[in-house]
């Protein structure tokens, strides 16, 4: 039987359920998981099949998983289950939103199976269309299903499905389970929820029901096994969430792998579902890539850094550092030990050196940042150097207010930018300099107050501790040839 991909009138995705081993106050499905929500990986693999009609069925906390969904999903669309409990239940809710002469393939699938594929869905839809099937079952073989449903057959196909509650203790040995995603015939999954009863272990409105029921009027029920139990696996509580996390880590970087970046090592390296690299990307070890950060070729991130939504450009470099809502241009260096926070944009070949902070700072082409120092609300132009343990001083305790340096600047060490204020083309300033008035292009800023040496204080004010002994070694090693008293050191 070959399978061709069969386009489905519609997938309804169940997300109604009210998860309570999460022990959360954050709905089940909106966990996230390669930094999307569960139902998020859910309704993308749903899309991804392009049904006519794709809808969510909600009831935990509607309102929250809704307005969460309604940006990434905005043709979703959400179906309210009522009171009456169970998978069933939950389907004939979805039904209700859709058109009443709905025909074709209807897939049902979970909101908390995040690692089913679009390619899989597909595949069922595909062998449920060739089949000429009424019911087409996901199911997996298990070494241990305990907690599934079973799959029950006979010699011609699948007869139904029973609940773990409900088995008996032979039908509890069978080891192919019910995944919960299915392919139904439209019609026959409507006539066949309107005879489903409460009358089980649950009390619930069993969709499994409907396996047994199409098969006793007549329709094929078939079931498509899948060697890949991962992608049937699905969320309950938190050490399940984290077992699939770290399993579609695992794949996400095998994908990247094999796509020609280099990961040095896996087991300590994180990347997000919609983190984007290009061939010949290194990643180093201890690197967490978040959100929709990219990395160019060539580019070297690591070890020891956590990056969100940060664009690093081609050849840069990024070691140890956490970064979010930055840029960082082609060839630039940033860090050991830099912190990025959002509107930072370094230029290319610029550097953010060890120590520093940047916050909404654009920093030129070729302009550095190189020691221990805060860029706060600043525009730096290009082939600049700010010295060492500078601060540009942005809040005065009520408002932010901006500093703009010019292009080939060279700045002394240890200067305060007291903004506003700018700084023109070319312009010097000596050590210690705190920046309160613009200065011009060309021009040296310099602002440091006359040194005073007052020879002798330590001896005369500290006698016996060590810095007065050395002082005394000192003096009598150099015999006369000591710096004038109170000499004033010019600028
Ligand atoms: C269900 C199946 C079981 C299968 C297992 C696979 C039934 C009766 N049983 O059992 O055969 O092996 O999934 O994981 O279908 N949901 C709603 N509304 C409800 C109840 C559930 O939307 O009233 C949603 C949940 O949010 C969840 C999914 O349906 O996404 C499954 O519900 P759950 O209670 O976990 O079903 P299981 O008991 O695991
Ligand atoms: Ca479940």
């Amino acid at each position: 039987m070959t399978t061709q991909p069969a386009v489905p009138a519609a997938v309804i995705v169940l997300a109604a359920g009210e998860g309570t081993r999460m022990r959360s106050a954050t709905p089940k499905v909106l966990h996230p998981l390669g930094g999307r929500p569960l139902v998020g990986h859910a309704l993308r693999a749903a899309r991804g099949t392009a049904p006519e009609h794709l809808v969510v069925v909600l009831r935990h906390q509607a309102d929250r998983v809704r307005e969460a969904l309604t940006g990434d999903f905005p043709s979703v669309l959400v179906a309210l289950q009522d009171d009456v409990p169970g998978t069933g239940r939950a389907v004939q809710c979805a039904l209700e939103a859709l058109p009443a002469d709905l025909s074709g393939t209807v897939l049902v699938t979970y909101g908390d199976v995040p690692l089913l594929s679009s390619a899989t869905l597909q595949r069922l839809a595909g062998a449920h269309a060739a089949g000429g099937n009424a019911v087409t079952v996901l199911t997996a073989l298990l070494a241990d299903p305990t907690g599934y449903g079973r799959v029950l057959r006979d010699g011609t196909g699948v007869t139904g499905i029973v609940e773990q509650k409900d088995a008996t203790a032979e039908q509890l040995a069978v080891r192919e389970v019910n995944s919960g995603v299915y392919a139904f015939e439209a019609a026959a999954l409507r006539e066949a929820l309107g005879r489903v009863g409460r009358d089980n272990a649950a009390g619930e409105v069993y969709l499994t029901d409907v396996l047994s029921l199409v098969r006793t009027a007549g329709g094929r029920v078939e079931a498509l096994a899948l060697e890949d139990e991962w992608e049937i696996r699905g969320v309950n509580d938190r050490a399940q969430l984290a077992d699939l996390a770290a399993e579609a880590n695992r794949r996400t970087l095998r994908r990247w792998m094999l796509a020609g970046v280099t990961i040095a090592d896996p087991a300590t390296t994180w990347i997000d579902a919609d983190v984007v690299l290009e061939p010949d990307v290194t990643i180093r070890p201890g690197v967490q890539l978040h959100g929709t950060t990219r990395v160019a070729t060539g580019a070297v991130v690591g070890p020891d850094s956590t990056l969100t939504d940060v664009e690093v450009g081609a050849g840069a470099l990024v070691e140890r550092t956490h970064g979010s809502s930055a840029v960082v241009g082609e060839g630039a260096q940033v860090g050991p030990f830099a912190f990025l926070r959002p509107g930072t944009r370094l230029g290319a070949e610029g550097k953010i050196g060890t120590f520093v902070e940047t916050k909404n700072a654009v920093i030129g082409r070729g302009s550095k940042v190189p020691h221990l120092s805060y860029v706060g609300d600043a525009t730096i132009g290009e082939h600049s150097n700010i010295g060492a343990a500078s601060v540009f001083v942005n809040y005065d305790g009520v408002n932010k207010a901006r500093t703009t340096v010019g292009d080939h600047v060279r700045m002394g060490s240890d200067n305060m930018y007291v903004a506003p204020v700018t700084v023109g083309d070319g312009a010097y300033s000596g050590a210690g300099t705190v920046i309160r008035k613009d200065v011009p292009a060309g021009a040296l800023a310099i602002n440091v107050a006359p040194q005073r040496n007052l020879e002798g204080w330590t001896l005369a004010k500290r006698p016996g501790t060590p810095a007065a002994e050395a002082a005394q070694r000192a003096n009598d090693e150099s015999t006369g040839t000591t710096a004038s008293t109170d000499r004033e050191i010019q600028p």
